[in-house]
């Protein structure tokens, strides 16, 4: 392995632990709340941690771009950007509901090649390098063998805007429910993806992500032997807002169901 990528992975972890350590502290704890919109917020926790997580990679990269959720940094044109969601599942944060994360990756000439997701409340840190596999602590992960849709655990999000927007999910939401084995709804969209990555979720879609949501995550499945495409099946940017992510066996099921615009099961 280059030993290059071996250090920036030793440090985006070490920086993510640090980071998830200051969300353990301040959990349910008081902090202050700023609203972004109607019902999207930031705590003060997300901003320490982004600022924890870019000054201590700046400190050792201080070469490298960023691109992070809390500010926008300006751009030196460097071959590595690193992305960042200092906190993901801010909402479960702020109503001390404990289900969040840490999410580090690392872009070389546009390419995803590092990913660090780091679940604060069970201490599990997923990792992966392009072509080097994925891991949680140091056990390689697997996607699940299961299939079909009808008999897999499915995870999903609905964005800020869905009581305004028809870009809802709620269509998909019912055609899931209805098709697999079940869905869960758990506020991360990182921790959704490494569990695909881990085999605990069989399948995973979402539509307005933002790059610093998916970045990590989607490495990890791709490494853990999934298959991440758009909704059409297609190839996948992290700079596209709809994501599917899955073990493989599943995604055809998947992408068929989400060509459906509207719930297709009637009872
Ligand atoms: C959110 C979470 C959530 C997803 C939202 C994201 P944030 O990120 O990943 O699961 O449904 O669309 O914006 O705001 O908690 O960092
Ligand atoms: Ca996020
Ligand atoms: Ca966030």
């Amino acid at each position: 392995m280059d030993a290059g990528m071996k250090g920036y992975l030793a440090r985006a972890t070490e920086l993510a632990r640090e980071a998830g350590s200051l969300q353990r502290s301040r959990l349910w704890q008081p902090f202050g709340i700023e609203y972004k919109g109607e019902i999207d917020l930031v705590t003060e926790v997300d901003r320490a941690c982004e600022e924890l997580l870019v000054k201590g990679l700046k400190g050792s990269f201080p070469d490298h771009d960023f691109l992070a959720e809390e500010n926008v940094y300006a751009s030196r044109g460097a071959r590595h950007k690193w992305i960042i969601d200092p906190l993901d599942g801010t909402t479960n944060f702020a109503h001390g509901f404990p289900w969040f994360a840490v999410s580090v990756a690392l872009e070389i000439d546009g390419e995803v090649t590092l990913a660090v997701v780091y679940h604060t409340m069970l201490d599990e840190m997923f990792t992966a390098l392009k072509g080097e596999g994925a891991y949680l602590n140091s056990k390689r992960l697997r996607v699940s063998v299961r299939h079909p849709l009808r008999s897999s655990l499915l995870a999903t999000g609905f964005p800020y805007d869905s009581a305004t927007d028809r870009e809802n999910n709620f269509a998909h939401f019912v055609n899931f429910q209805m098709g697999a084995r079940g869905i869960r709804r758990a506020g991360a969209a990182a921790l959704d993806l490494a569990y695909v990555a881990a085999g605990r979720f069989d399948g995973f879609w979402e539509s307005k992500l933002k790059p610093w949501d998916v970045a990590a995550g989607q490495l990890l499945v791709t490494e853990a032997g999934g298959v991440v495409s758009g909704f059409d099946g297609g190839d996948y940017s992290v700079y596209e807002h709809r994501i599917v992510a899955s073990n493989g066996l599943i995604h055809g099921e998947m992408v068929d169901l989400l060509a459906r615009p509207a719930p297709v099961h009637a009872l």
